[in-house]
């Protein structure tokens, strides 16, 4: 059913009137004992009374009132049609309508500050992905240029090695150019997949097992390093649905990270759990630690500390886990060490699940 729409004006001037007709009958009942010439005139002076009485109330509510209404109602367009620089001027009076008129201009700075905030964070976007398609240009003419001849070096490296005495001392040095090649083409692999990944082939199984491999390859760096590296799966963890190469690579980046972070000896610590609605990964070490501008940087493509780095290896974790729906957090206390914490969406049909 419709509802009548009755004027604000009607409404506030109702009682009003009420009472000044009261008044009247009270005043006519209490004439009647009076002469009609003093009668009449006494009402007429009781109705004029009231006439005037209902005008100024009008007129007050008017200019207390509708004024800052339509004010409101101008400013509120303009604010719905995108103008934020705008401000109602009755905020000043120090009653409700001026509480009303400075939660107003709040709200539309608070909307101001909103949108500056997310101008800001789409040019960020915007200059990241720009930076990454130069980055894709970039690597494929690398990839052309280097992996082929690497590939060539590679195979000679392979046959010298062969043909080389059991005894000789050389055969180290073949082995360590080896090694260095490999590590060549492990940057290649980086740069060519943080510039042109190929979309997550999602399965669901077991986290426990990407993990353990990670931690497996990880281990074999620092064998002969005083480095430990411990894993707490979680045995009863449902299947999470992940692209297992791709979550291997990232906590194998995360791995070596840490393992860098420690200058002489130290501990890095696997864990694998879940907190209601993601399955997590978080990896802890006793390395060096970041400071706060630090963390802000380190998922820039190319921001890297270490003489041999790329500083691509964050940027790719962040890009794979962004494809999977996950998300990374840091934290890190200078000469403490670091933790960062993975987690991944349990599939739409597994039912999140408390770890035992
Ligand atoms: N666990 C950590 N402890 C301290 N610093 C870290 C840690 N992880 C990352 N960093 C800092 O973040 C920077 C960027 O890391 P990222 O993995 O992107 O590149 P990188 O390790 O320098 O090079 P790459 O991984 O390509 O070999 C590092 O150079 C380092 O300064
Ligand atoms: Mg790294």
């Amino acid at each position: 059913m419709r509802k009548v729409r009755v004027n604000w004006q009607i409404k506030a001037l109702l009682p009003v009137v009420c009472v000044l007709l009261a008044g009247l009958i009270l005043c006519t009942i209490a004439t009647l004992t009076l002469r009609d010439p003093d009668r009449d005139a006494l009402l007429l002076l009781a109705g004029a009374g009231s006439v005037i009485v209902c005008g100024v109330t009008i007129c007050v509510l008017a200019y207390l009132v509708q004024r800052p209404m339509v004010e409101l109602q101008e400013k509120m367009a303009l604010v719905s049609k995108g103008n934020l620089e705008t401000a109602v001027t009755f905020s000043q009076s120090n009653d409700e309508i001026g509480d009303l008129g400075r939660n107003f201009n709040y709200m539309v700075q608070q909307l101001q500050e909103s949108r500056q905030e997310i101008e800001t964070m789409h040019r960020t976007q915007m200059s990241r992905a720009e930076h990454l398609a130069t980055l894709g240009e970039l690597a494929t003419g690398l990839a052309h240029e280097i992996r082929n001849p690497l590939a060539g070096i590679a195979g000679v490296i392979d046959i010298i090695g062969r043909d080389l005495p059991a005894t000789s001392p050389a055969r180290a040095m073949v082995k360590d150019v080896r090694l260095e090649i490999d590590q060549i083409n492990r940057i290649l692999t980086d740069l060519l997949q943080t510039a042109r990944p190929h979309p997550p082939r999602m399965m669901k199984s077991n986290l426990n097992t990407t993990v353990e491999h990670a931690v497996m390859l990880a281990r074999q760096q620092v064998i002969s390093k005083p480095i430990r590296i411990e894993i707490v799966t979680a045995p009863n963890l449902p299947e999470v649905q992940h692209d297992s190469d791709q979550i291997h690579q990232v906590v194998l980046n995360l791995l070596l990270n840490a393992v860098q972070s420690i200058e002489s000896n130290g501990y890095v610590t696997v864990k694998v759990d879940s907190d209601g609605e993601c399955a997590t990964v978080t990896v802890t070490d006793t390395g060096r630690g970041m400071s706060q501008q630090q963390i802000a940087q380190i998922f820039r493509p190319f921001y890297t500390t270490k003489a041999t780095g790329t500083g691509l290896g964050l940027s790719l974790v962040r890009r794979i886990l962004d494809e999977h729906d996950g998300l990374i957090t840091v934290t890190s206390e200078p000469n403490k060490g670091s933790t960062f914490k993975v987690q991944l969406p349990f599939s739409q049909t597994t039912e999140p699940a408390q770890v035992a």
